[in-house]
């Protein structure tokens, strides 16, 4: 992995505010560049900008300057230390980013500096510069933005491994997914839409279904149970259930699936019931799940999976699958089949109002911090709404309390 020197943890969160938009992209020849820290687990205000050492690559490693990132629900869970064995603080979180090729450790044959790339970082990616293995990076066409690169990877490769590797999506079947507005539901519905006469069952927030109607047959609001309204429209259930709300709609879930269908857990959205970690929606989600039985899977004839794209990519050693998937979704985006969907790009320091419209279920499609991206400058907040996230007991750092920034909405 990356090597790096003596931390220089340096807070640059009110001085960016006052510099100058050229100065904050002026670090190529610096020994030190800019990455989002996260201080310790919890609330939006345990991120900061930070100066860290410039990273070098080892052997095996090519050096990234980043161009954009990809943020995912798993951030706010990481931010929270909301997932299983979570690493100590201060991190550099991120998954996922694009950017060009600066530099390559030995054994990097097959890349050349200068490359258009995407890459998979175990976490370090919200930096200006990044070092990955060689096998999490892959070459990307000429004509895929930066963001629309970084906002590829994980949504599609996720969606893709669960519907095709796990699920065995074939023609005329039927899907559900949960969040389809969201990043990796939007990646669910256009891959369906390769093949042919499958319907999709969606459930989102309301306002986003004019936006999205076109990638979903049918789609509610999710608000109402969902069951009977599948129900009315196929009376023997579906094939697929794709469930990031691991919990009441575990039950729900496998309810619907017709016999030979497959049930596949791969989130837990719903124990982000604020701004930081509760242990009571934590629970409630894990009783719920726990009453599965697989006696009665087994007379039923149903099948009950689980994805985790992290574990398989970073604890499993999967990367040679991850990568066989990521070479059919380029092709496929090549053919104009597929094309990811920016919500909105936002600076690094504009990262805690990035992931407060998360949490107030404001994206359509994925979140990007753009590095090269000059924070919009703070606006009087004049609103009195309570966002979802809640309020916060801790300190409110810098002079951003009644202030707001407009995102850049694509
Ligand atoms: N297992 C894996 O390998 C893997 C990989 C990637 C993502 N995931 C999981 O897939 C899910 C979607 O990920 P994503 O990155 O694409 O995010 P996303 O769907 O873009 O997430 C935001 C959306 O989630 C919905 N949501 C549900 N519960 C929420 C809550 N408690 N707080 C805020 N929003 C909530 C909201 O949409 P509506 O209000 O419209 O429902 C919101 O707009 C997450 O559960 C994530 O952890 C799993």
């Amino acid at each position: 992995m990356a090597q790096e020197g003596t931390e220089v943890v340096e807070e640059t969160e009110q001085m960016i505010d006052k510099m100058e938009p050229e100065n904050l992209i002026s670090s190529v020849d610096s020994k030190e560049m800019r990455a989002v820290v996260l201080t310790g687990f919890g609330g939006i205000n345990k991120l900061k900008v930070t100066k860290k050492p410039m990273p070098e690559p080892q052997e095996g490693e090519v050096k990234i300057r980043v161009k954009a990132c990809g943020l995912n629900f798993l951030d706010l869970m990481v931010r929270q230390g909301n997932i299983d064995n979570p690493p100590k603080t201060p991190l550099v979180p991120g998954f996922e980013c694009s950017g060009i090729v600066e530099a390559m450790g030995g054994n990097t044959k097959g890349f050349e500096i200068g490359d258009r790339v995407m890459a998979f970082v175990n976490y370090n990616a919200w930096a200006e510069v990044v070092c990955t293995p060689l096998d999490l990076v892959y070459k990307i066409p000429d004509n895929m933005t930066f963001p629309e690169a970084a906002a590829f990877s994980m949504n599609f490769v996720a969606a893709y491994m669960m519907l095709f590797e796990v699920a065995n999506l074939r023609e005329g079947m039927s899907v559900l997914v949960h969040s389809a507005g969201g990043g990796v539901g939007q990646a669910v519905a256009q891959l369906c839409s390769t093949v042919p006469n499958v319907t999709v069952f969606g459930t989102a927030s309301p306002f986003k279904h004019e936006a999205i109607k076109h990638s979903v047959t049918h789609l509610f609001d999710r608000n109402i149970d969902y069951v009977p309204e599948v129900k009315k429209i196929s009376p023997e259930g579906v094939d697929i259930v794709l469930d990031c709300l691991c919990g009441e709609n575990t039950g729900k879930g496998l309810a619907l699936l017709k016999p030979m269908g497959t049930y596949i857990l791969y989130g837990s959205s719903n124990m982000v019931t604020g701004e930081t970690r509760s242990f009571f929606s934590f629970a409630k989600s894990w009783w719920q799940v726990e009453k599965v039985n697989p006696i009665k899977l087994y007379e039923e004839n149903k099948v009950m999976a689980g994805f985790s794209f992290l574990n398989l990519l970073f604890k499993q050693g999967g990367w040679r699958q991850v990568k066989t998937a990521v070479q059919k979704l380029l092709s496929l985006y090549e053919q104009k089949k597929i094309k990811p969907i920016v919500d909105s790009l936002w600076a690094l320091e504009e990262v805690k109002e990035a992931m407060q419209r998360i949490h107030d279920r404001g994206n359509i499609g994925k979140l990007i911090l753009d590095v090269e991206k000059s924070p919009t400058p703070l606006m009087a907040n004049d609103s009195t709404e309570t966002s979802e996230a809640g309020e916060e007991d801790e300190e409110h750092e810098g002079d951003t309390d009644n202030k707001e920034r407009i995102p850049f909405i694509q």
